[in-house]
């Protein structure tokens, strides 16, 4: 690829959607107009409830990333969430088309397609189909199989599926802002490219986006993604615990909570628990002008430790525990919590770490907290598909039901090394 083509990719979170164009060459991603900040509207936990309200937000995004660019953007990715995901893992077998020559693409095309034959109700429709290991005759572990000699072709998939309704309202509030949904990815799929490192996949993790309406949860195993879910909450109830326990507004509360995040917590859960400190704030309109730290810790810490117990059941659900021993990588605008890391640490006993967003270059300023790792994720997601040239636009994969199988499993190719 010697040209330079042009990128752009949407998250439409239930806090802000955040909106990256960048130009892609050979070896590079640089971002050339961003927008991250504009407040979402008419989205509830990963959800659309409004369309004319979302409309506004998303169109307002674009805006501002098309300004500084100075393009104008007629298609982009976008991303999905919201507790109607699911996933599933599913097994596909057929025989190599040329018995004793070597396998091909097509091969790999078909054997996806085969595991994709699962039965879901006419409601549900697959985002993504992973193939997470092959088998030539038998023998496992194989990551690309293509050019090998064998005569039957198996492969594992993990499969993630949500509602069709879901997605289509929000493909039609990309469209009403005119531009055309290039592809969906779950918001977990997209914030693990920006943020979890080789080793980590390989080993074993769990990736959590904490964001404001959702917690996005994916799962890897041996390189791949094997769990995948939702959870319907995030920093917006621990905004509105604080609310409550103040007696405040959700804005000053919301302050609050970013100022006590910002102080970069170093305490012991002894020390936090035994603190006496206050946290001065005046200006926030409160009437008060100081509030107790404790009093802050308590509400913030019972929210977190029902979200990691949340978390904790999702791994038994999942039969993940002992399988992750690279732990868990929090990233999402509310991974910044005070606390965060220690409650995590305390309820799941594995080691956690805070995922930035890296392997983008140019305007990165506005992004590089761990609020934009599934935008900057998806940015990276969407390269590797138009570098592989296997993309095929979301509307036109919904017209026939052969074009939507041949854009899953030009997907689902993208995936192979
Ligand atoms: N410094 C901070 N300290 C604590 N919380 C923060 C901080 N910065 C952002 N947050 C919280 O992060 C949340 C927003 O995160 P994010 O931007 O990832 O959400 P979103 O992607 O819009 O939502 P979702 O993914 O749930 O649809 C808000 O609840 C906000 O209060
Ligand atoms: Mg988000």
């Amino acid at each position: 690829m010697s040209k330079e083509k042009i990128i752009t990719a949407i998250d439409i979170g239930s806090s802000k959607i955040s909106t990256i164009i960048a130009a892609l060459t050979d070896n590079k991603i640089s971002v050339i107009g961003v927008s991250g900040n504009v407040p979402s509207q008419g989205i509830k936990k990963g959800n659309v409830v409004d369309i004319d309200d979302a409309v506004q937000a998303i169109s307002n995004s674009l805006e501002r990333a098309e300004r500084m660019a100075g393009v104008s953007v007629s298609s982009a990715f976008v991303t999905i969430n919201g507790s109607h995901l699911e996933t599933l893992n599913s097994h596909g077998v057929v025989a190599v088309s040329h018995q004793g020559a070597e396998i091909t693409n097509e091969d790999v095309a078909r054997v996806t397609e085969a595991a994709q034959a699962v039965s879901l109700p006419s409601t549900r429709e697959i985002i993504h189909v992973i193939p997470r290991d092959f088998m030539v005759d038998g023998q496992d572990g194989i990551r690309d199989p293509i050019g090998m000699s064998g005569i039957r072709l198996e492969v594992e998939t993990n499969i993630i599926h949500g509602s069709a309704t879901a997605m289509r309202n929000l493909a039609k509030c990309v469209e009403q802002v005119g531009v055309e949904v290039e592809d969906m990815v779950y918001v977990g799929v997209a914030s693990a490219e920006a943020v979890l490192t080789d080793t980590e996949k390989d080993l074993g993790c769990l990736l959590v986006d904490v964001g404001g309406g959702t917690t996005s949860v994916i799962a890897f195993h041996e390189g791949s993604p094997v769990y995948s879910d939702v959870l319907p909450i995030g920093g917006k109830h621990i905004t509105s615990d604080l609310a409550i326990g103040l007696r405040a507004h959700m804005e000053a509360s919301e302050s609050i909570k970013i100022k006590l995040s910002e102080e970069r917590e170093s305490l012991s859960p002894l020390e936090r628990d035994m603190n006496s400190e206050d946290l001065d704030v005046s200006g926030f309109g409160l009437d008060m002008e100081k509030v107790p730290k404790k009093l802050l810790y308590g509400i913030i810490d019972a929210r977190l430790n029902e979200i990691f117990s949340l978390i904790a059941l999702e791994i038994k659900k999942a039969d993940l525990q002992g399988k992750l021993p690279a732990g868990l990588i929090l990233t999402g605008g509310a991974s910044l919590t005070s606390g965060i890391e220690r409650i995590a640490k305390y309820v799941l006993k594995a080691p956690v770490r805070i995922g930035y967003p890296k392997g983008v270059t140019g305007l990165i300023d506005e992004i590089e907290g761990p609020a934009f790792a599934a935008t900057v994720g998806e940015v990276i997601y969407g390269s590797r598909l138009i570098r592989s040239g296997s993309l095929l636009s979301f509307e036109a994969g919904r017209g026939k039901i052969g074009n939507i199988l041949s854009r899953l499993l030009e997907k689902a190719k993208s995936f192979l090394p």
